[in-house]
C-alpha cells in the first residue's frame, strides 16, 4: 500500500448472473463474501448501479473504499442490509420510516435514520454523523451477497470520483481494475440511477436525493407532501454544525503545527516528532508506517480518544495532501473550524 492510498490489487471478475450455472454463481457470491469479511473490496450489482462494497464496521476497509474511488472528502456512505429486521438493529425508525421501508424495501430507497451505537457501521462510514443511511436492495445477487456477508456493507457507486456511476461490470473494471479485489458480474443493472434518499432523522421526512423511486409514490405512502431537505443537509452533511458533538473535539485544534506548545497533545503521522513533542501531554500517531489509508481509518477514533482523555488543546502535524490526504485535511479542517457558540 502506498501513502497516496493507491493499492496494487489483483482484481478478479466473478460471473454471478442469472445466465450462469447456478452452482458457479453461488460459489462466486460465497467467495465474494469471504473477501469482504477479510477486509477486502467487492463491487456488487444492485438494481440501481454497481456498488463498491466493504465491511461497514471495518474502518480500514472503509478507508480503502474512499482511496479506491479517489474521493476528495469523506462523504457519508450508504450501508446495505438484507432486510428490515437487520436495518432496525442499526437505526431508530420513526412511524414514517417504517411505513416507507415496508412499502418500498427491497428496492431503490435509502432511509437516513438516527444511528444506534452498535459499531456495525463505523464512524468513518457515517463521516462522523449520528445518523446512518440504510438501504435494502432488491437485486437477487445483492441480496445473496448481503446474506452471505452477514454484516452491513457500505456501497457507494463503484466508479472513480467524478466519473458516472457504473451500470455494467465492464464500467467498474474500467475505473477500478487493480484497486479492488472482486467484481461480481451479473450483467446490466436494471434501474441505472441511484436510490432515492429520504431523511427520516427529523420530525418530518425530507428528500435528500431524487432517485429510483419517484417523490409522488413516496408522498402517496406518507399521505402528505415530501419537501426537499434544506440545502445544507443535502450538500454539506458533514458541516460542523451537524456533527455529533463527540466528533468535533472539545479541545481547540491547531493545524500544520511545526512545534508542540506547552500543554498541547500531538496528533502526528509517520513518526514525525516536531520540536516540543517530548513535553506533549499525549502523542497519537495516525499511521506510524506513513500510510494515508491507515491514517484515514484511524482519524475518527483518534479524535474520539483525544476527547475522552480530556486534552486541553491539539496540535496536528502537516500531512501529505495526495490520495486520502485531501479528505483527511478536509475533515481536520472542519474539526479546527470555529464552532457555533454552545447555547
Ligand atoms: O443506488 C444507490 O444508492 C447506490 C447503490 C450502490 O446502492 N449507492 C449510492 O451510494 O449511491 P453513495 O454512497 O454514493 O451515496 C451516498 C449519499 C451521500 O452522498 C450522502 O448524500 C447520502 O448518501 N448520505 C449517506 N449517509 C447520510 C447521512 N447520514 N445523512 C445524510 N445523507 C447521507
Ligand atoms: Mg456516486
Amino acid at each position: 500500500m502506498t501513502p497516496s492510498g493507491t493499492i496494487d490489487r489483483h482484481t478478479r471478475c466473478l460471473p454471478a448472473g442469472a445466465g450462469e450455472d447456478a452452482a458457479a454463481a453461488h460459489a462466486a457470491v460465497a467467495e465474494a463474501a469471504r473477501v469482504l469479511q477479510a477486509g477486502g473490496l467487492v463491487a456488487f450489482p444492485t438494481e440501481t448501479v454497481y456498488g463498491l462494497g466493504a465491511d461497514a464496521g471495518n474502518p480500514l476497509a472503509v478507508a480503502q473504499v474512499y482511496a479506491a474511488k479517489g474521493r476528495p472528502a469523506f462523504n457519508p456512505l450508504i450501508s446495505h442490509v438484507p432486510d428490515l429486521d437487520a436495518a432496525v438493529r442499526l437505526g431508530t425508525f420513526s412511524e414514517a420510516a417504517l411505513r416507507l421501508a415496508r412499502a418500498f424495501w427491497p428496492g431503490p430507497l435509502t432511509l437516513v435514520v438516527p444511528c444506534r451505537d452498535t459499531g456495525a457501521v463505523c464512524d468513518l462510514a457515517r463521516a462522523g454523523l449520528d445518523t446512518v443511511a440504510l438501504r435494502v436492495p432488491a437485486h437477487s445477487v445483492a441480496r445473496a451477497f448481503l446474506a452471505a456477508a452477514g454484516r452491513p456493507v457500505v456501497g457507494p457507486s463503484a466508479n472513480r470520483s467524478g466519473h458516472v456511476s457504473p451500470t455494467l461490470a465492464a464500467h467498474v473494471d474500467a475505473d477500478l481494475d487493480g484497486r479492488i479485489d472482486v467484481i461480481l458480474d451479473a450483467g446490466p443493472t436494471p434501474v441505472g440511477v441511484e436510490s432515492t434518499i429520504v431523511d427520516c432523522s427529523g420530525e418530518h421526512p425530507a428528500l435528500l436525493r431524487p432517485g429510483g423511486i419517484a417523490r409522488a409514490d413516496i408522498e402517496r405512502v406518507l399521505g402528505h407532501g415530501l419537501p426537499d431537505a434544506a440545502p445544507e443537509a443535502a450538500e454539506r452533511p458533514v458541516a460542523p454544525g451537524r456533527l455529533a458533538s463527540h466528533y468535533a473535539p472539545r479541545a481547540p485544534v491547531r493545524l500544520e503545527a511545526g512545534h508542540v506548545a506547552p500543554g498541547e497533545a500531538l496528533l502526528t503521522f509517520a513518526g514525525a516528532r516536531p520540536p516540543g513533542s517530548a513535553e506533549a501531554g499525549l502523542v497519537l500517531d495516525l499511521s506510524p508506517a506513513g500510510s494515508l489509508v491507515e491514517a484515514a481509518a484511524n482519524l475518527y477514533g483518534a479524535l474520539r480518544d483525544l476527547d475522552a482523555r480530556g486534552v486541553p488543546a491539539i496540535a496536528v502535524v502537516p500531512l501529505p495532501r495526495e490520495g486520502l490526504g485531501e479528505a483527511i485535511a478536509d475533515r481536520l479542517g472542519r474539526a479546527a473550524a470555529p464552532r457555533p457558540p454552545v447555547p
